[in-house]
């Protein structure tokens, strides 16, 4: 499959070099794709990467994930161009700018203002409840993360799933895309967990059924 990542950092990395492992072809979106960040990642990810602008990334493929700073939403969207019946993976927490909570919630979410920035962009919201460590590796001894996603599209969330499954996470399909209201604390549950209580980045989210 043909993927753009817009965002090279610990999200965008871990996602498309792990995707370009399995044999697909990854085009990470940059606002500096001849960086010297950059090009380390494309050594790390090996032949099936490449870097490109925002906007060259995000024509390029069916498929683009959203790995960038909720502050940064608007602008990168407007850089993306046309995203009208594309699959847009949200991977964003809308943390405010003190990084003590979240920008807006109860009544919305990060996803469905997303959602009206790119109009007719399919968009999934997905691997924010898990670390980026989770991302490169979900095995944790003998369980897999269970990694959460919402959304509207139903084909659209039939091929994220198999696209997390590709990376080995447990993909729970959480609802509409009016769940990312409750994803997206629990993804800050999951960071005040991980940072002020100090459990790092290596542990994960896992629900148990009987
Ligand atoms: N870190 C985690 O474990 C984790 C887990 C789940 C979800 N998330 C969410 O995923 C997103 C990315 O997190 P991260 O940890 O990967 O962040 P990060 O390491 O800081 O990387 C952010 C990326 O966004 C790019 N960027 C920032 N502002 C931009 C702009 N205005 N235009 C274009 N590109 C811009 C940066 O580009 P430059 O390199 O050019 O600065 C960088 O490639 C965040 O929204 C976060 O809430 C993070």
């Amino acid at each position: 499959m043909d993927i753009a990542v817009l965002g090279t950092g610990n999200v965008g990395g871990a996602l498309g070099a792990g995707w370009a492992a399995k044999g697909h072809n990854v085009v990470f979106g940059s606002r500096d794709p001849g960086s010297e960040k950059v090009r380390t990642l494309l050594a790390t990810a090996g032949e099936n990467a490449r870097a490109a602008t925002i906007a060259e990334a995000a024509s390029s493929a069916g498929f683009v994930v959203l790995a960038t700073p909720w502050n940064s939403v608007e602008e990168v969207l407007a850089a993306a161009g046309d995203l009208n019946g594309k699959i847009l993976i949200d991977c964003i927490n809308p943390i405010n700018a003190t990084f003590t909570g979240l920008d807006l919630g109860f009544d919305t979410s990060g996803s469905e203002r997303i959602a009206e920035l790119a109009p007719g962009a399919r968009v999934v919201k997905a691997f924010n409840t898990v670390s980026a460590a989770t991302m490169l590796d979900a095995a944790y001894g003998e369980h897999a993360a269970n990694m959460f996603y919402c959304g509207d599209d139903e084909q659209a969330k039939a091929t994220l799933n198999t696209m997390a499954c590709e990376l080995g996470l447990e993909a729970v399909d959480a609802g509409d895309l009016q769940m990312a209201r409750y994803l997206e604390p629990l993804a800050m549950f999951y960071i005040k967990l991980a940072g002020k209580q100090k459990w790092g980045g290596n542990c994960a989210l896992k629900i148990l059924t009987r």
